[in-house]
């Protein structure tokens, strides 16, 4: 399937969950099976052309693609999570968000020290929520330099964001 044939998968609500937000909705794209094979095939490929140790997705629709990439290549997946979801002391951090604000927390010992860690999530919009992941999983010791997404709204700046925190950044679809 040709990444336009997923991004027709992908529907578009207005504003949700607020006035002026158009919501990109992956709940489509996941509900077809070739569709969420696919895309899910696609980020494996790339995660391992980049040598990928570990896959951080972010909670909660990192979770659906990154498990998925984890699985498909054997590799370990790191939970990075909203906060007060995991039993052991965390890395906190807190960060904006295109509609709000949040914390993200991350279990240390999830992480290998110097393995690299590529993130994987549903979208980005102004990288707040990959940005805070990103300084969460370096000050937990891994090495992250690539960050994958199924859909970047280019218009908000965050793929550039990360781009200038030495991250590649790969999405399936604008
Ligand atoms: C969404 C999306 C990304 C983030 C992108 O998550 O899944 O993680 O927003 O926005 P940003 O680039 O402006 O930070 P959300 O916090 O809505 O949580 P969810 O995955 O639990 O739905
Ligand atoms: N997360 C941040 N902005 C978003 C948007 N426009 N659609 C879906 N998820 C988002």
């Amino acid at each position: 399937m040709t990444p336009d044939a997923m991004k027709a998968l992908v529907r578009t609500i207005p504003d949700f969950p607020k006035p002026g937000i158009l919501f990109r909705d992956i709940t489509t794209l996941i509900g077809h099976g070739e569709g969420f094979a696919a895309s899910v095939a696609l980020l494996a490929e790339r995660a391992a052309e980049a040598g990928a140790q570990a896959i951080a997705g972010l909670e909660a629709r990192g979770f659906i693609f990154g498990a998925g990439v984890a699985a498909r290549l054997g590799l370990p997946f790191i939970p990075v999570r909203k906060p007060g979801k995991l039993p052991v002391p965390v890395l906190a951090i807190d960060y904006a968000l295109e509609y709000g604000t949040d914390t993200l927390e991350v279990d240390p010992g999830a992480v290998a020290q110097g393995h690299k860690v590529v993130i994987v999530d549903d979208l980005i919009a102004t990288g707040g929520t990959a940005c805070a992941a990103l300084t969460l999983l370096r000050r937990a010791g891994a090495v992250v330099d690539e960050a994958l997404f199924v859909i970047d709204l280019p218009d908000l700046g965050g793929a550039e964001r990360l781009r200038t925190e030495g991250v590649t950044v790969r999405p399936i679809m604008d």
